[in-house]
């Protein structure tokens, strides 16, 4: 069984979606859902699930990267995990936490990579007239939102589309796209997968 960590800074909807996935006869179990932020609502919802959290807040290691980082792993030493979701993760990690995870880090992006790095994706999708928009599964490398893709989903633009309603239906395929992604690459299988 793989063991997994999880890692967000915010509500946590597509945590939620991984650790409800991985029961029966998937191949891997959460072992750990950490934030960056003490009020991140994903916490709540990880105890209530009773998957083991921890935080690490940013704050106290402003300007001291490497020292944030070094916390970050002392959490994961303690947990042991196989591979490590990052999911709505809002902070940006360096190669010398990156490095060590070649191959057994992920993440979800609001965009259908290489379009859209960053943040704010689903504006500059309107903005650039897209007419389809969608979310992107990825190893993760030292370079932010890079990385060889593991799975991508597609959504219409529609007449009318805001930056909300957009993010809302992107939204729905990260939860149906990261947990499909997370059971293919626990069983050794890196073939993306393309949704719908
Ligand atoms: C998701 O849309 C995720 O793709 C995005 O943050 C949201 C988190 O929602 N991630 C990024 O923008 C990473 N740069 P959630 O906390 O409900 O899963």
């Amino acid at each position: 069984m793989k063991r997994v960590a999880i890692f967000i800074s915010g509500g946590g909807s597509n945590m939620v979606t991984l650790a409800e996935s991985m029961t029966g006869d998937h191949p891997a179990r959460p072992v750990l859902v950490l934030s960056n932020n003490e009020d991140a609502g994903g916490l709540k919802k990880a105890a209530a699930m009773g998957i083991p959290t921890a935080v690490v807040d940013h704050r106290p290691f402003k300007g001291d990267r490497p020292g944030f980082e070094a916390a970050l792993q002392a959490e994961l030493d303690k947990a042991q995990p196989d591979i490590l979701c990052l999911a709505g993760f809002m902070r940006v990690l360096t190669a010398g936490f990156v490095e060590p995870w070649k191959g057994r880090m992920l993440n979800i992006h609001p965009s259908l990579l290489p379009k859209y790095r960053g943040l704010h994706t689903h504006a500059r999708a309107l903005e650039a007239g897209d007419t389809e928009h969608g979310c992107t599964v990825h190893e993760v490398t030292p370079e932010l939102d890079d990385g060889p893709l593991l799975g991508q989903a597609r959504v219409p633009v529609l007449t009318g589309d805001t930056p909300d309603s957009l993010a809302a239906r992107v939204l729905e395929m990260e939860h149906r796209l990261y947990p499909a992604v997370l059971r293919r690459f626990a069983a050794g299988d890196k073939t993306p997968v393309v949704l719908p």
